[in-house]
């Protein structure tokens, strides 16, 4: 197989940078090593910024998005029980847009089978090669046949676990990282959330989080320990502590438990992000925690900006935005991720926090809600900084 880019993985970076090439006119592969049905029902976050929202719509496939997605102008920070509501609208006269990722995911699949593919699903053993030709190689096997794709370039789309990061060779990558003492443990409930707009809650119980996916489905998450057992979370034991972290601020309602699962919270960067031909976007390059939702948003950005480069290459042989790649995106990804660790470092409770620690938290809470500078800064970076 031939190709100009060789797409590895069919998250929301694979995905949307195929859709996004196939406008430009310029030709992909994508391949996965999961099935359709995998991709399509893997339960994630569901936060979309306001220029990622509006991207999603001009690409036209956002369609759904714009009758299902649930718009939010604002967000509810609880303390010890009290809710102070920041207005976005207000404040800066942006959205975000409630809708889950898998959501996205299933609409880009019908996009690109739409654009007429290749999408191969269930692919094995995939390994690049040749990073520094101009002709590098990706070798995997499909149907059980062994198959190569020649390309002119590969994007590393494959996730935090991928194959892409590890093929950078030795001394060629560096990584910045930091783990978190805890860990979310999330549920998807059939139930009313307890407000139209997410609550933000800490409490000295520790944080909890409550979202949504529709008017009727409810996506609840408790701070829990680092190496928690799921097995230890009864339904019950989940609703009680759910109930005790929302501190009576709003009443929730309870419902069916349809999924309940623990998510890692971690910081990781990966730099560069290129090597040779070889491009990474999303997470195979990069990890936020959850607390800032910003995970999917930077994948976009990252792909977007894979995109205008390729473009400049092939319309104009400008190679300046190839070369220029990484540190572009790293610039964004690094406000991200400073973002998410201070959302993170604000409303969680550390094991090994000292009184000092506490009350400085506590005040910075207090800074956040009371002052609208404040409440400005954190809004304009949870709507999603402009892309340039
Ligand atoms: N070959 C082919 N595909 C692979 C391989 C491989 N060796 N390894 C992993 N993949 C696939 C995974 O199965 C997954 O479908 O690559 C895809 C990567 O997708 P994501 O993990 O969704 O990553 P990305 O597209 O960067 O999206 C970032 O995902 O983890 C969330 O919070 C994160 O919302 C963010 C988003
Ligand atoms: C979600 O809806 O799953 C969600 C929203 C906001 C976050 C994290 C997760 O910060």
């Amino acid at each position: 197989m031939r190709t100009q880019v060789g797409i590895i993985g069919a998250g929301p970076a694979g995905l949307m940078l195929a859709r996004l090439l196939h406008l430009q006119g310029i030709s992909s592969i994508i391949i996965e090593n999961r099935s359709r049905d995998y991709i399509e029902n893997r339960i994630r976050a569901g936060l979309i910024e306001h220029w990622a929202a509006d991207l999603l719509v001009e690409l036209g496939v956002g369609d759904r998005l714009k009758r299902e997605g649930l718009v939010h102008w604002g967000i509810n920070i609880g303390i010890n029980g009290e809710l102070h509501h920041l207005d976005f609208k207000a404040l800066i006269d942006k959205r975000v847009t409630i809708y889950g990722q898998q959501e996205v995911v299933k609409d880009l699949v019908v996009q690109r089978l739409a654009d007429g593919g290749p999408l191969l699903f269930e692919v094995d053993k995939v390994s690049v090669h040749d990073l520094t030709s101009q002709q590098p190689v990706i070798r995997f096997e499909h149907e059980s046949k062994a198959q190569q794709i020649e390309c002119d370039f590969i994007a590393g789309c494959d996730g935090f676990h991928g194959i892409c990061r590890p093929s950078f060779p030795d001394g060629k990558s560096q990584v910045f990282d930091r783990d978190y003492p805890f860990g979310w443990l999330g549920i998807l409930s059939e139930s009313p959330p307890p407000d139209h707009e997410l609550i933000y809650s800490y409490t000295e119980r520790g944080f909890a989080l409550y979202t949504m996916r529709s008017e009727t489905v409810s996506r609840l998450y408790l701070q829990c320990d680092h190496d928690e057992d799921i097995a230890n979370w009864s339904d019950d034991r989940i609703w009680d502590e759910l109930h005790k972290r929302l501190g009576g601020a709003r009443k929730l309602a309870e419902g069916k438990v349809l999924q309940k699962g623990i998510t890692p919270m971690r910081s990781f960067v990966a730099e560069p992000m290129q090597y040779g031909r070889l491009f990474l976007a999303g997470d195979s390059a990069h990890i936020v925690p959850p607390t800032g939702a910003k995970g999917m948003n930077l994948a976009f950005a990252d792909v977007v900006f894979m995109s205008r480069a390729l473009e400049a290459f092939y319309t104009k042989n400008a190679g300046e935005l190839l070369d220029g790649y990484s540190a572009k995106c790293l610039r964004r990804v690094w406000k991200a991720q400073r973002f998410s660790w201070w959302m993170t470092q604000i409303m969680h409770r550390f094991p090994d926090e000292t009184a000092f620690d506490h009350r400085r938290q506590l005040a910075d809470l207090d800074y956040l809600t009371g002052s609208a500078v404040a409440a400005k800064s954190l809004a304009e970076q949870y709507v999603g900084l402009p892309l340039d």
